[in-house]
């Protein structure tokens, strides 16, 4: 399909969805129900702002003990002084664009010895230009997916994930503009579009979560995989300023693009083969355009290149 008939078709079919009204109109239908997370212990990441902070904050108000893992000690140490249950609240510095960060954050986890309840793989961003890392990964590949990855797995082979424990993959509403293309999840700089780089990973997240489910699901583990909506962020703020100008009234709080992460944790349900993406408490399809039905990659090829790494 042509790239500008595509978008228009995106922003027509989605802008009411994903905003705040489409939040509002669902929100309207759910049941009361408390939150009780007393007992666990959460790891979040990308803790230290916009929705994962909002998730950190909630988790912690719903009585879990919440491991929050991002990069800026002074972010970290602020969102602890901001909590009404600091003591709830444990601040892991770490970059997770390095294995080596992630390396580091497991080895810290094992040493304190709390197998982890519930994960929140939610660091992300979008680099609009070409960057890498310390370790020379193209830095949006290394966060988004090859990091989510590479800390699920060590916790899994370290028993640091809980038999029963719930993961959950943050991903995006704009994977639907990607098929899973696993010699394109990490481009050089010449190949490099920052919101295709996104899409890519995003829609990587979808299969991995499956991938997972297929391989742990039956320890007792529950994977999903989520889209939090448009939420007014820095990260928007950043990398997409100009979209921020054109949605800013109906973008969604932190707290609205967090609600679906803390009430699949809560509610666990089911997981399906054809899982599909979470948004606002409901399954939605993982699918919309004809051209990501059938990549030419599957999920076992993107698990044997993200362990080539
Ligand atoms: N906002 C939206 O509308 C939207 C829509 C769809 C999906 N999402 C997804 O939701 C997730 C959260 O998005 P957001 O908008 O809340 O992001 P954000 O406002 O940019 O916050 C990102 C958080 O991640 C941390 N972080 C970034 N790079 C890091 C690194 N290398 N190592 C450790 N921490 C790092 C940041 O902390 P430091 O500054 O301390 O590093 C910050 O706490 C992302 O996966 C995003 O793709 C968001």
């Amino acid at each position: 399909m042509n790239p500008a008939i595509q978008g228009l078709y995106f922003f027509t079919r989605f802008a009411r969805s994903f905003s705040r009204l489409g939040y509002d109109k669902r929100a309207r239908k759910w049941p009361k129900q408390i939150f009780d997370f007393s007992g666990q212990h959460w790891l979040v990441t990308g803790a230290s702002g916009g929705i994962g902070r909002a998730i950190v904050h909630q988790a912690a108000a719903c009585g879990a003990q919440v491991t929050a893992a991002a990069r800026s000690s002074g972010k970290l140490e602020q969102l602890t002084a901001e909590s009404e249950f600091p003591e709830r609240i444990k601040a892991a510095q770490a970059d997770l664009s390095l294995m080596s960060g992630i390396d580091e954050l497991a080895a810290w986890l094992g040493s304190v010895g709390t197998p982890v309840d519930v994960l929140v793989n939610n660091v992300g961003v979008l680099l609009n230009d070409y960057a890498t890392t310390a370790e020379g990964m193209e830095a949006s590949f290394a966060t988004n997916l090859l990091n989510h990855y590479r800390l699920t797995e060590t916790l899994v082979a370290d028993d640091m994930l809980d038999p029963n424990a719930t993961v959950i993959n943050m991903s995006s509403g704009g994977m639907y503009n990607a098929p899973l293309a696993v010699d394109s999840l990490n481009p050089g700089p010449e190949r490099y579009d920052g919101v295709m780089a996104y899409a890519r990973h995003k829609r990587a997240q979808v299969e991995l979560t499956r991938y997972w489910n297929e391989a742990y699901g039956d320890r007792g583990m529950r994977f999903y995989v989520m889209h939090p909506g448009w939420v007014d962020t820095q990260g928007v703020k950043t990398s997409l300023p100009g979209f921020r100008k054109l949605f800013k009234s109906v973008l969604r709080s932190h707290q609205q693009g967090a609600d679906t992460a803390l009430w699949l944790a809560m509610n666990r349900p089911a997981c399906e083969p054809n899982e599909g993406i979470w948004l606002d408490r409901e399954r939605q399809t993982e699918h919309v355009f004809s051209h990501t039905r059938n990549p030419a990659h599957t999920a076992q090829d993107l698990v044997n290149y993200l362990d080539s790494f």
